[in-house]
């Protein structure tokens, strides 16, 4: 049972419905490697998953989860910003995922920044198969989290309605900023006139 409390699940939910196998995803933020495995696991052997991450520690821990799982030969791990995405990845993809904020168990210091996210965004967004989803969590509840919700939300508000819909989970009877999530989905179809 999935529990709505846990942001990254949603993601999981809402992603899990459109990836196929074969597909090309990007996991933006690497991290523990959790939505690393998720999505390798989702692509299937002959999909490819590209994971960022900034830390060689973050990537350490991903390989080592994916070895275990047996995941490794269907992840590019790519110890780069994600505001590079376009110089790594070229093909059309499916879903890009990120997981904002700072390394779990890591340095706090080290967190994704808003000017350098919008630019991943905005990059993430050109990459998309009609159909394709991007998501992101986000923790407001700090404040460069709080302004890359403030920024992601201007530049969300501003998408064409015939090109993208948005959604924006929020949690809203929870203390202390909880997390929140934007959904972004390319429109796979138009209405006929
Ligand atoms: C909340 S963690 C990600 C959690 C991860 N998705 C998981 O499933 O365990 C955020 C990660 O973003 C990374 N990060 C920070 N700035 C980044 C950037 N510009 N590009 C890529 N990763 C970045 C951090 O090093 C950290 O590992």
């Amino acid at each position: 049972m999935i529990s709505i409390k846990k942001i990254t699940e949603l993601a999981h939910h809402k992603t899990g419905l459109i990836i196929k196998k074969g597909d090309y995803v990007v996991d933006a933020t690497a991290g523990n490697g959790n939505d690393t495995v998720f999505l390798a696991e989702k692509v299937g052997p002959v999909g490819h998953v590209y994971a960022f991450d900034i830390q060689i520690d973050a990537l350490a821990k991903t390989a080592e989860i994916l070895k275990k799982k047996e995941l490794s030969d269907r992840v590019s791990l790519i110890q780069s910003g994600h505001e590079q995405l376009l110089q790594y990845v070229r093909n059309p993809v499916s879903v890009v995922m990120y997981n904002l904020g700072f390394l779990p168990g890591g340095d706090r210091q080290v967190t994704t920044k808003s000017e350098t996210t919008l630019s991943s965004f905005k990059q993430a967004l050109t990459l998309l198969k009609p159909g394709g989803m991007i998501t992101m969590v986000i923790y407001p509840g700090h404040s460069e989290g709080r302004l890359e919700k403030e920024e992601l939300m201007l530049v969300c508000k501003d998408l064409s309605s015939s090109d993208y819909a948005v959604l924006h989970l929020e949690l809203i009877n929870q203390a202390n900023d909880p997390p929140e999530l934007f959904v972004v989905q390319k429109i796979f179809f138009r209405p006929a006139e």
